[in-house]
């Protein structure tokens, strides 16, 4: 496994690779990785001759700066993995290699990207843009791995790949999730084991209202999950949207739409820690 730091290596490296006519895969991520990382990986080297992982804590897509500094920072502990996972590059560059300029590129998809995360961290989304098209430059890979758990991400890079024509095909993989139901995440980390505990509630919830959502609207499904895990101390939910799973935008009726997905946002703890999840109904 090599570890790359420049963009010129990088490109040079996927340049040889093209020569010799391999096929890419690359898994951008923000290290800190975890099983559900490793999922990514592991369905990217199966899919593909090489498997390049990207490790880049990417500042433009973090509306709070706190947030940023907080950030769990472990390249090490990756790299061991990523080394185990059978990865042929790590890209690992520096803020100043990615962004030698202030980026300027302006992304914008609404609605996709003006509802929920996008309508709670404002800029989120154009950074995520600004990165994920960066790296698809730098590596012009076949196919890209993106976890589910950030259904609205995945979106928002579909409608920017489209925007940009780039033949680029994305792989969306499904949430992994501790024993517990817990959602895999990388902010996890930062939840005590008393913080971890509350937070399971929040898978909890989501599964037993899929049940739930068999006899009941779409209006006491959401406030159900809402009022149940408000009434938890130390949980604080931020929103609950039941949407369309294509257009994002929330429904009022069960056959509104072919896909719907409950998404969620919730705080954690006394940092609190800012924790999503999602599930499918239809
Ligand atoms: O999902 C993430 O970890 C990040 O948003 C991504 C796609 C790696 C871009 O920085």
């Amino acid at each position: 496994m090599k570890i790359v730091t420049s963009v010129k290596e990088l490109e040079a490296c996927v340049e040889r690779e093209r020569l010799n006519k391999k096929v890419i895969g690359l898994v951008p991520t923000m290290g800190a990785l975890h099983a559900g990382h490793a999922s990514l990986v592991e369905r990217c080297t199966q899919e593909n001759d090489i498997t390049i992982v990207s490790v880049f804590v990417n500042p433009t897509q973090f509306n709070d700066k706190n947030d940023l500094k907080n950030y769990p920072r472990t390249l090490d502990a990756d790299c061991a993995l990523l080394e185990q996972l059978g990865v042929d590059y790590v890209f690992a560059p520096s803020v100043k290699e990615v962004y030698p300029e202030p980026d300027t590129r302006v992304f914008s998809y609404p609605p996709i990207d003006t509802v929920m995360e996008g309508e709670r961290r404002p800029g989120h989304f154009n950074g995520v843009c600004q990165i994920v098209s960066k790296l698809f430059y730098m590596t012009k890979p076949d196919t890209a791995y993106f976890g589910e758990k950030d259904f609205q991400q995945v979106a928002v890079i579909r409608a920017m790949v489209k925007d940009l024509g780039l033949p680029i095909k994305l792989v969306p993989c499904p949430i992994v999730r501790e024993e517990s139901g817990l959602a895999m995440s990388s902010r996890n980390t930062l939840l005590t084991v008393e913080e971890k505990q509350i937070a399971l509630n929040i898978s909890r919830c989501l599964f037993e209202s899929v049940d739930f959502a068999k006899a009941h609207s779409v209006l006491d499904t959401r406030n159900k999950v809402v009022e149940e895990l408000n009434a938890i101390s130390g949980l604080d939910v931020e929103y609950f949207h039941i949407v369309n799973g294509i257009t994002l935008q929330e429904v009022s009726s069960w056959d509104e739409a072919d896909e719907i997905v409950g998404c969620i946002t919730v705080f954690c703890g006394v940092r609190p820690v800012r924790l999503i999840d999602n599930i499918r109904y239809k």
